[in-house]
């Protein structure tokens, strides 16, 4: 039997959580203008990074007392500054449901041993938000990347807690609305919503944030690459563009490009309507198909960014190789590349909704979803 190929196929098949797909005006002749071969330090490196600070507090809406850095080490690199440099001051509550909030719990239990409660929930759920204490500092992650699951929204964060919340939000800023009063330490990728290169990240202080920072020395050392204080002073040069070490011009030329790019769709307003748009055609195909569902099970947790889904057919015998399968034909045929759930997540797929995925381009490939799943089904009955 053959199923028939769809007729159309999305003008960009780039649908991959991370690094995720370029600019839709995106070409590498738009970065002619990067600042190469110049020291960083120099007036015309230190404008730039200048401006990618700026730039991301104006798209951003972040309040002009809170710092912004770039820092090394991509989003990674930014989290594990935050727990080293913060935490241990007073109980820390880590809140986990995917891979990523679980490897900071693995930092904070195991690598900093320190006295932590650890909130966790299997795939497709979230934790329950309203039994933490913010007396505690408390780490999360906005949207898990791997999971499809995010946290609502920033209510059940206390106005006036004792305690720091540190967020990792790499696959939610620029998707999703932050609220910075909430925020005491919140870190992203340029690699993520705004389909900037990987490499640095960007770690935004609260001013209690830094208050800590300057009130608190932790017991264990910290590496150059880690230490934003001097003297048990906050190292503002750190805040305004003067990097710990040397960045990458070209990676800081096409984030600027970016940060434009995301004005000219109407800034972050008109970013998370894109995101939202995407993964609403996703949810609207999976109402409409009985053997397919959201990894997210509560409505109100599902991620507009990095969209997971599992199969859900009784047909289905080896769910593990049925979903690889589908994501290599799909692959093969250049329709979608890299949309097989997350190695450590139930088996599935994951669909990039952020805001540099066209619409039409999500439209058009689910009808080859539907091809593939049906053509994979087909060849599981003839190999029976
Ligand atoms: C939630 C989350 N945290 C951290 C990371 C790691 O980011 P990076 O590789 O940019 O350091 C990712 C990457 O996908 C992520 O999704």
């Amino acid at each position: 039997m053959t199923i028939e190929r769809p007729a159309a196929r999305p003008a960009n098949p780039r649908f991959s959580s991370g690094p995720c797909a370029k600019p839709p005006t995106f070409e590498l002749n738009k970065l002619a203008g990067a600042a190469l071969g110049r020291s960083h330090r120099a007036a015309v490196g230190k404008d730039k990074l200048k401006a990618a600070i700026e730039g991301t507090r104006e798209l951003l809406g972040i309040p002009a007392d809170y710092r912004i850095g770039i820092v090394p080490a991509s989003d990674t690199g930014a989290v594990e500054m935050a727990l080293w440099s913060l935490l241990g001051e007073r109980k820390v509550e880590m809140l986990a449901w995917e891979s990523f909030g679980a490897g900071w719990v693995t930092d904070v239990v195991k690598q900093l041993k320190i006295d932590a409660e650890v909130k966790t929930a299997d795939y497709g759920q979230i934790v329950d938000l309203a039994s933490i204490d913010f007396n505690n500092d408390v780490v999360f992650t906005w949207n898990g990347t791997t999971s499809g699951v995010r946290v609502p929204n920033g209510d059940w964060i206390a106005d006036d807690r004792a305690g720091l919340t540190i967020c990792d939000a790499t696959s939610a800023a620029f998707a999703m609305d932050l609220p910075w009063d909430k925020l005491d330490v919140t870190t992203f990728s340029w690699q993520k919503v705004l389909g900037g290169e990987a490499a640095h990240g960007m770690l935004i202080l609260s001013p209690r944030a830094v208050e800590r920072l300057e009130s608190y020395t932790p017991a264990w050392p910290l590496p150059k690459i880690f230490r934003l204080t001097k003297g048990g002073k906050l190292i503002e040069g750190i805040f305004q563009g003067a990097t710990i070490n040397t960045p990458s011009m070209l990676a800081v030329e096409d984030y600027l490009f970016a940060l434009d790019w995301a004005r000219s769709v109407g800034g972050l307003r008109g970013l998370i309507a894109r995101a939202d748009a995407n993964a609403q055609a996703i949810f609207e195909f999976c109402d409409q198909n009985d053997w397919i569902d959201n990894l997210a099970e509560d409505p109100a947790t599902r991620s507009n960014t990095s969209v997971c889904l599992k199969f859900t057919d009784p047909r289905i015998r080896d769910g593990a190789s049925f979903a690889k399968a589908v994501a290599q034909r799909l692959e093969a045929e250049n329709v979608a590349l890299d949309i097989g759930a997350y190695r450590d997540a139930p088996a599935g797929l994951r669909i990039w909704c952020g805001g540099t995925v066209e619409t039409s381009d999500i439209q058009a490939m689910l009808p080859w979803l539907k091809w593939a799943f049906e053509a994979e089904i087909a060849a599981q009955a003839e190999a029976a």
